[in-house]
């Protein structure tokens, strides 16, 4: 892996308005849609549901979900890939501008994918992304980026994930988050610790906790401001195999307690990814969590739980826009009431 960004210990020189910009992420229970699968992700998710997978199918889809009627309502802001931020809507505006004239931020997801972990051949993987990511981060704050996102991925099981892949992971994480607060961006700082596997809960609270105390230790050495970042966990759950799922109690409890024990207390905010929940279990565990409560506000930055009912909705047919529109609609009402 080789990096551009420098490491340091002074702290960040966040701005009040970087930290007001953080803060309006996660207040009053709005949250953050994820639609930034890469092309190739996006791609297949089209092809699944007998959609060509063109550049005009994946742009088509996203302006049906940046034009949901009031989106803004329950959600604060929308995260982007880096083709999208470039297109524009059938009415010739940017995306950025479209989302920023509905009453919500552009996001950007800056790191460039996953590879190997030092070659390694167990599955584990570092993100890409740190080459040239100051300039990056410049150029999407000009294209109207306000925030972004950087997905660290972590396996549980079989002696993984290995103390190596959560420094390795932690060390990238935090360099991302000082270079978008050094660049004016506020950072989503995402360590997903996959949901495969048969594990009970508390595995997964154990490997969460080791996860995110790695991650802090990171954050602090690098001078990263946690008032200026939001960071964005995996739920603690049992794996998804487990012959012993958790209810919602049990999942707000361990969730809270792990984040409660390796987060600093200023942070901005926690907005959690979806892992592959259905909708239905994860705005049941959401609720549980937020009902759980923590010194920081408790959100989502849900990506398939809400836009796969609006892609099936939606199938690629010019004529079902407005089924798509609804369905994704719905499912945030889902996880907002
Ligand atoms: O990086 C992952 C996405 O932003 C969230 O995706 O909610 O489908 O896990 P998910």
């Amino acid at each position: 892996m080789t990096t551009t960004a420098t490491p340091t210990t002074v702290p960040t020189t966040a701005t009040d308005g970087l930290r007001a910009a953080t803060a309006a992420l996660v207040a009053d229970g709005r949250g953050v849609l994820a639609a930034d699968e890469s092309p190739s992700t996006m791609s297949q998710r089209l092809k699944a549901v007998g959609v060509p997978p063109t550049e005009e199918h994946r742009r088509a889809y996203r302006e049906l979900l940046v034009t949901a009627e009031a989106l803004a309502t329950d959600v604060s802001g929308v995260i982007l890939c880096d083709e999208t931020v470039r297109q524009r809507l059938a009415d010739g505006r940017a995306f950025p501008v479209a989302i920023a004239e509905a009453g919500l931020a552009t996001g950007i997801k800056v790191d460039t994918g996953t590879e190997p972990l030092d070659g390694a051949d167990d599955g584990e993987t570092i993100t890409r992304g740190l080459d040239g990511l100051a300039e990056r981060v410049a150029e999407y704050a000009v294209l109207g980026a306000r925030f972004a996102k950087w997905r660290a991925v972590l396996h549980l099981g079989a002696g993984r994930p290995s103390s190596r892949a959560l420094e390795a992971n932690a060390e990238a994480l935090a360099r991302y988050a000082r270079t978008c607060q050094d660049g004016g961006l506020v950072p989503i700082v995402e360590p997903e610790l996959l949901a495969a596997g048969g594990h009970r809960l508390e595995v997964c609270a154990a490997a969460t906790a080791r996860t995110l105390a790695t991650l802090a230790r990171a954050l602090e050495a690098h001078g990263v401001d946690p008032a200026a970042m939001v960071l964005k966990p995996n739920m603690v759950t049992a794996g998804e195999g487990s012959r012993a799922p958790a209810g919602p109690g049990e999942v707000a409890r361990a969730t809270v307690d792990v984040l409660r024990a390796t987060m600093p207390t200023d942070l901005a905010g926690v907005a959690f990814l979806s892992g592959g929940q259905s909708s239905e279990t994860a705005a049941a565990n959401l609720a549980a969590i937020r009902r759980r409560g923590g010194p920081w506000p408790l959100t989502f930055s849900f990506g398939r739980a809400l836009v796969s009912p609006a892609l099936h909705a939606w199938r690629g047919d010019p004529t079902r826009v407005g089924d798509g529109r609804a369905a994704l609609l719905r499912e945030i009402e889902r996880v907002t009431s």
